[in-house]
């Protein structure tokens, strides 16, 4: 298959953007497909959660600004087939210096080009900042497919309308026209409150098939997991979390081959 871009956005922190981002990725590898995690967050949350460092200059933001390759910036983990281009502080002038480049919207867009033409990968996942600002705008550029994670609590669905409208914006005005919602992911999810089972209704309501049927439960160790730089499936493959980015993460792969909705992102089922 042809490499998928897969932007992991949602600009309210906190939603489990990079928990997702990071045991996807690695779940995904161990599955067989060759993964790459592109860390666009300044936070370089995802870089520590695989276990690298902020490194000063090794982030994607000089080749955002035309300078290198961004296949100079890829960098092997630890884990089989998941390698990284890490994030560092200098990404937080994107906001500034980007929108004075030409064409600045396909900055990520044009820099990737080199990574796919490689065929070293068959999935790109890119942790997306908490805003719809400068870098998750290039995400969405560049990407095949938007995978938005929700958290299960009461104000989940607060602020899709927005990243919905600056989707189809991107989308309508031929900036890309391939964008598609690929799925929702419930998050931080607790099967023993109702708040938990209502927001999930209630998104289901919203976004019909494209909710995926895997939720991600609340659990310590998906949340100790960083701090060992280990997704959670290296962490503790026995966990109920690394149980549920297994099951996400084929849930994904089937969708990635056969989109529920080519072409189409509109949060109406
Ligand atoms: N399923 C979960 N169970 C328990 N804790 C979780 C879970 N998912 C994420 N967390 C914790 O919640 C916090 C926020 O998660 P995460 O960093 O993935 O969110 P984010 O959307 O990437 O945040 P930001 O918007 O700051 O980038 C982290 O401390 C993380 O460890
Ligand atoms: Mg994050």
């Amino acid at each position: 298959m042809p490499t998928k871009v897969i932007a992991v956005a949602n600009q309210k922190g906190g939603v489990g953007k990079t928990t997702t981002a990071v045991n996807l990725a690695a779940c995904v590898a161990t599955l067989g497909p060759r993964v790459l995690l592109l860390d666009l967050d300044p936070q370089a949350n995802a870089t520590s959660g695989v276990g690298l460092e902020k490194i000063e200059g090794a982030s994607a933001y000089q080749t955002l600004l035309g300078q290198g390759s961004l296949l100079e910036k890829i960098q092997s983990t630890a884990f089989e087939r998941l390698q990284v281009i890490p994030s560092e502080v200098d990404m937080c002038g994107a906001d500034i210096e980007l929108p004075r480049a030409e064409d600045h919207l396909h900055r990520l867009a044009r820099a990737l080009q080199p990574v796919l033409e490689s065929q070293r990968f068959d999935v790109i996942f890119v942790d997306c900042p908490p805003s719809l600002g400068i870098l998750t705008l290039n995400a969405f550029a560049a990407a095949d497919g938007v995978l938005v994670p929700l958290q299960c609590e009461y104000y989940a669905l607060e602020g899709i309308s927005m990243l919905h409208r600056i989707m189809t914006q991107l989308h309508d005005n031929g900036i890309n026209p391939k964008l598609e919602l690929l799925g929702v992911a419930m998050t931080m999810f607790d099967s023993r409150t109702r708040l938990s089972q209502q927001v999930v209704s209630e998104v289901r309501d919203h976004f019909g098939p494209r909710v995926f049927e895997t939720m991600i439960p609340r659990s310590t160790r998906l949340a100790e997991a960083p701090s060992f730089g280990k997704p959670i499936i290296h962490y503790d493959k026995h966990s109920t979390g690394a149980a549920a980015y297994e099951l996400l993460a084929q849930e994904l792969l089937d969708r990635i081959q056969e989109p529920v909705a080519p072409q189409s992102f509109s949060p109406q089922p």
